[in-house]
């Protein structure tokens, strides 16, 4: 079945009515934009703990079916890493937790048409190995219901209030419009509302949706290699990191004042497309069955990060499954809605800040990045 998408993979397979579900979804996606505030934020993930500049270094002597895209060779990517919580503002409160990379300097030609020149690969992926809806269609359902928990959270008595409140109220109109009708999303929702690291880089990633490595597909796991736990909180003055709100930010900047850190990049193959389906990303993939593999080493030096010129250039940024080479195309239902809505709604955002909207380069990231006063 090739259809618009082109190269499909073989072991996809798109469910009667995908396209007016991809729209629904996308709607809603620009329906919950605030327009309003500037700078326009992310409608998804935008508290961010930080975006830091990191080193993706690829193992040498990987065995043949892990060597595609950049794995290819051994070599060294420049990379940033943005550290995100998806739903809550207040990153004391449960929630689920993000890690965006972007490798710099990636030669080849991109997936997407209008930026097949593009010289960057994005992996995406958040602290629960599982997403909470099968397919688009299920999505839509449950977009449609989203959006009359977030019009009540945005009414005007209720935006005074804390900003909990908000986040509450959503969740309780959910139960009866939603989640009591589906239990099997309600269970796996529950499970990626997690409790708050102690650091953003203190916990395991996954990518919980599949993507290509070469002819095989995997889902992306990245493992803290260190089991200590990050160093004691430094104590700030500053009075904006000693708000509860901005936890996990405050941990980051201190993490990154005391130490370098580093992630375990694998890949788990599929080996069974019975037990580790392409197209249901509610499935865990079995660790028995195929034990992820270790493919790079992503390092995070130490670093000061949190300045308002990096803040600045961060907002300009979108990071997203689809800024990819073919060699890891991105796999499954829920990552084809994800082509339709991240493009969209990125482009938007960075028309309303008046910032640039391509994908930036290496030589960007050495200028404007690391040019930043830190
Ligand atoms: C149909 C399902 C999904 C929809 C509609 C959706 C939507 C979005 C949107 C609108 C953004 C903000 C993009 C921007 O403004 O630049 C976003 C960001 C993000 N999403 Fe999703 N998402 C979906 C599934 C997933 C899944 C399965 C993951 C698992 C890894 C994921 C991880 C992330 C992360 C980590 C970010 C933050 C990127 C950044 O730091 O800029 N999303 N998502």
């Amino acid at each position: 079945m090739a259809g618009h998408w082109g190269n499909l993979y073989d072991d996809e397979d798109i469910p009667a009515g995908e396209a007016g579900a991809m729209q629904v979804v996308r709607d809603v996606i620009f329906a919950m934009m605030n327009t309003k505030v500037r700078p326009v934020q992310r409608v998804e993930h935008a508290s961010a703990a930080g975006v830091v500049r990191a080193a993706f270094e690829v193992l040498p002597d990987l065995p043949a079916e892990f060597r595609h895209g950049v794995f290819r060779e051994p070599r060294v990517y420049p990379a940033l890493v943005r550290c995100s919580n998806a739903a809550n503002r207040n990153q004391a409160s449960k929630d689920t937790h993000g890690m965006a990379i972007k490798l710099f300097d990636v030669p080849g030609t991109k997936v997407l048409p209008d930026e097949k020149d593009a010289t960057t690969q994005d992996f995406l992926l958040v602290d629960c190995p599982v997403f909470f809806i099968r397919n688009a269609p299920d999505y839509a359902v449950f977009s449609r219901k989203a959006l009359g928990a977030f019009r009540l959270s945005q009414a005007p008595v209720i935006r005074s209030l804390p900003a909990g409140v908000g986040q509450l109220l959503q969740l309780l109109y959910l139960v009866p419009t939603y989640l009591l009708w589906h239990p099997h999303e309600a269970k796996l929702l529950m499970q990626l509302r997690k409790k708050p690291p102690r650091s953003s880089l203190d916990t395991t990633y996954y990518s919980s949706t599949p993507y290509r490595l070469g002819p095989n597909a995997v889902h992306w796991i990245a493992r803290p290699q260190s089991i200590n736990g990050p160093p004691p909180l430094i104590h700030f003055d500053d009075p904006d990191l000693r708000r509860r709100e901005n936890r996990l930010r405050a941990a980051l900047v201190s993490q990154l004042r005391q130490e370098d850190v580093a992630f375990d990049f694998c890949a788990q193959v599929q080996t069974d497309r019975e037990a580790m389906p392409v197209e249901d990303p509610t499935v865990v993939w079995d660790k028995t069955l195929s034990p992820p593999r270790k493919v790079a080493t992503l390092r995070i030096p130490a670093q000061e990060f949190d300045t308002p010129e990096k803040r600045q250039l961060a907002l300009s940024l979108s990071f997203d499954p689809w800024h990819s080479l073919p060699e890891h195309q991105p796999l499954g239902g829920i990552n084809r809605v994800r082509r339709t809505v991240y493009v969209a709604i990125a482009d938007k955002r960075r028309e309303l800040n008046q910032v640039p909207r391509r994908e930036p380069d290496v030589e960007w990231l050495r200028r404007e990045w690391d040019g930043a006063s830190d």
